[in-house]
C-alpha cells in the first residue's frame, strides 16, 4: 500500500508540533535499530507526543492513511521488538519520565512508561518499598518497555516478574480510543482480564501512557554470596540443593566459564578465570533468619565441592559482587562484531541438560558461546559470538540458535523466557505453542486492530505465509504485505 508521505508528516507536525518530528537521516537512522543483533528498519520518522489525546490523533491518523506505529523507550529490546518495519513511524515514550504518584497506604506506584526501571527501585526504596521486577538491563531499560514485554530479570525466582507487579494502566488501543483498565485493588475480577492481554503484547495491541504498579515492603535485610565450581554438574546440584533444603533466593543466577573470562578481562574483578561455573545467590529477608540462610547456602556449595565461596561484607560489596553477573552481556559483547543473546527457558530440573546440549551443537557449528542466565529460573542466555559480516560464519551462528530453540522446545522449555518473540522468534512461535494458539493470537490481534497499524509483523505472521498457496490467494495476501509483512 503506497503511503502518502508529505501528508503524514504534514499532519504529524500538526499534531505534536514540528519540533517533536525527527525526520533527518540521523534520526531516523538512531531509531532503525534496537538491542537486537543484525537487524534494522528505517523508520519514516521519529514523533515526541506529550499526551494521551496527542497519541490518539496520531492512531487515528495512522488508521486514515494506513501506517504502521511503533512505540520505543530506551531500545534496550532483545528480539528486535521495537524495530520499525514498513517505514512505520516510531512513537517516543521515553520523556515520559514521570513518578505520578506512591501511595504507601495501598503498596502500588503510578508511573509514565517512560521512567527508567533502575529510577523506579533507588525512589521507593528510599521510602522501605521494593519494586522486585530487575531485568538485566534495568539501569537504562524504561517500565513501558518492561510491561509490553513482560520483562524478567534477576528476581524471578522469589518475586517473579514483570506481570505479577502490574495493577493497572491507561493505553491508547489501535483504534485511537484511550482504555483504563484495572486500578489499585488487590482484588478485582470484573470481566475478562484485559490487562493481562496487554501485558507482554510487545506493543502490537496498544500504546501505555500510564501504568499502576504493585509494590512490597523491602525486605530488612540481604545477603550476596559468590560461589565457583570446576564442573557444571557441580553449580546445577548446588542449585537444586538450595531449593532442596526450602530457601528461595532473591537472586539465583549462572555464569559459564567463557562469560567469567569476558566479565573479568573487562571488569577486573578478581573472579578466577579457570571455574567452571559461577553462582550468584542472593537471599533476602528478617535480619533474625536471613544470616542462617546465608551460612546454609555456603555449606550447601562447600559440599558440591564449590571452590570458593564470599559473601559480601557490606552494600558496596554487595554491588560489586553482582556486578560482575550484571556485567555479562557487555563483556560477552566485547569479543566479536556481533553478539547474538538468547533466551531460552526450561523447566529448572532440566537446565544441565540444556547448557550440556547447547554446548554440543555450538560446538557442532564452531560456534564461539557463553552462557549464563537466572538458574533459579530456568531461563538460560546462550550468546553466541559471531561477525554478522562474515556471511558463512553468521549463518552458522543463526544455525545454532534455531537448533538450541528447538532443544528448549524437546525438553519441555520456551523460545523465550523474558525478551519476547518480537521479529527475531516469530518463525518458531507455532512450532511452541500449536495452531490454536497461533490463531487465537491472530483473530485477537485483528479485531483489536483492524488496520493492522500497532507494531505489525511482531509476534507472529497474521496470516500463514503463502508458500504452495493458490496463485490467487498468494496475489491477495500480497496486497496485504505492504503493511503488515515483513
Ligand atoms: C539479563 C538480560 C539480558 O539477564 O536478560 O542480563
Ligand atoms: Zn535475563
Amino acid at each position: 500500500m503506497a503511503m502518502n508521505t508529505p501528508l503524514i508528516q504534514k499532519r504529524l507536525k500538526e499534531i505534536v508540533g514540528s519540533e517533536n518530528v525527527l525526520d533527518t537521516p540521523e534520526a531516523r537512522i538512531a531509531f532503525s535499530y534496537d538491542a537486537t543483533a543484525g537487524l534494522s528498519s528505517m523508520p519514516l520518522a521519529a514523533i515526541r507526543p506529550s499526551s494521551a489525546e496527542q497519541i490518539s490523533a496520531i492512531v487515528s491518523l495512522a488508521n486514515e492513511e494506513r501506517f504502521p506505529l511503533v512505540a520505543r523507550g530506551s531500545g534496550t529490546g532483545l528480539s528486535g521488538g521495537a524495530l520499525p518495519l514498513n517505514n512505520a513511524v516510531v512513537v517516543l515514550m521515553n520523556h515520559w519520565n514521570h513518578i505520578l504518584e506512591i501511595d504507601e497506604e495501598n503498596l502500588t506506584v503510578t508511573v509514565e512508561p517512560g521512567v527508567i526501571t533502575g529510577q523506579l527501585h533507588q525512589t521507593v526504596e528510599k521510602r522501605g518499598l521494593l519494586y522486585p521486577p530487575d531485568p538485566g538491563s534495568s539501569t537504562i531499560c524504561t517500565l513501558g518497555g518492561n510491561v509490553a514485554e513482560n520483562a524478567g530479570g534477576l528476581r524471578g525466582l522469589k518475586y517473579g516478574v514483570t506481570k505479577n507487579y502490574v495493577l493497572g494502566m491507561q493505553v491508547v488501543l489501535p483504534t485511537g480510543e484511550i482504555l483504563n483498565t484495572g486500578g489499585k485493588m488487590v482484588k478485582d475480577v470484573a470481566g475478562y482480564n484485559l490487562k493481562d492481554i496487554l501485558v507482554g503484547s510487545e506493543g502490537t495491541l496498544g500504546i501505555l501512557t500510564r501504568i499502576i504498579l504493585r509494590l512490597i515492603p523491602k525486605p530488612e535485610t540481604s545477603r550476596t554470596l559468590l560461589a565457583f565450581f570446576p564442573t557444571m554438574n557441580d553449580a546445577a546440584k548446588t542449585v537444586s540443593a538450595i531449593i532442596a533444603a526450602k530457601i528461595t533466593p532473591a537472586m539465583l543466577e549462572f555464569l559459564d566459564n567463557t562469560t567469567i573470562r569476558c566479565v573479568e578481562d573487562y571488569a577486573h574483578l578478581g573472579l578466577p578465570i579457570d571455574a567452571a561455573a559461577m553462582l550468584l545467590v542472593e537471599v533476602d529477608g528478617r535480619n533474625a533468619i536471613i544470616e542462617e540462610d546465608a551460612l546454609l547456602v555456603t555449606d550447601i556449595c562447600n559440599k558440591n565441592n564449590a571452590t570458593s565461596v564470599k559473601m559480601a561484607a557490606t552494600e558496596q560489596e554487595s554491588i560489586k559482587l553482582k556486578a560482575a553477573r550484571r556485567s555479562a552481556f557487555t563483556s560477552l559483547a566485547r569479543v566479536k562484531p556481533t553478539t547474538i543473546m538468547e533466551d531460552v527457558g526450561v523447566p529448572r530440573s532440566r537446565l544441565p541438560e540444556l547448557v550440556a546440549r547447547i554446548n554440543e551443537i555450538a560446538r557442532k557449528h564452531d560456534v564461539m558461546i557463553g552462557n549464563f542466565g537466572h538458574a533459579g529460573d530456568g531461563n538460560l542466555h546462550p550468546n553466541y559470538l559471531t561477525d554478522s559480516r562474515n556471511k558463512e560464519e553468521y549463518a552458522r551462528a543463526e544455525k545454532t540458535v534455531f537448533e538450541v530453540e528447538e532443544t528448549a522446545i524437546n525438553l519441555g522449555g520456551t523460545i523465550t523466557g523474558e525478551h519476547g518473540i518480537g521479529l527475531y522468534k516469530k518463525p518458531l512461535l507455532e512450532k511452541m505453542v500449536g495452531s490454536p494458539a497461533i490463531q487465537m493470537m491472530r483473530t485477537l490481534k485483528t479485531m483489536m486492530d483492524p488496520n493492522n497499524i500497532m507494531n505489525p509483523g511482531k509476534i507472529f505472521e497474521l496470516k500463514p505465509r503463502c508458500e504452495g498457496r493458490l496463485p490467487q490467494e498468494r496475489e491477495q495476501i500480497k496486497k496485504f504485505e505492504d503493511v503488515a509483512w515483513i
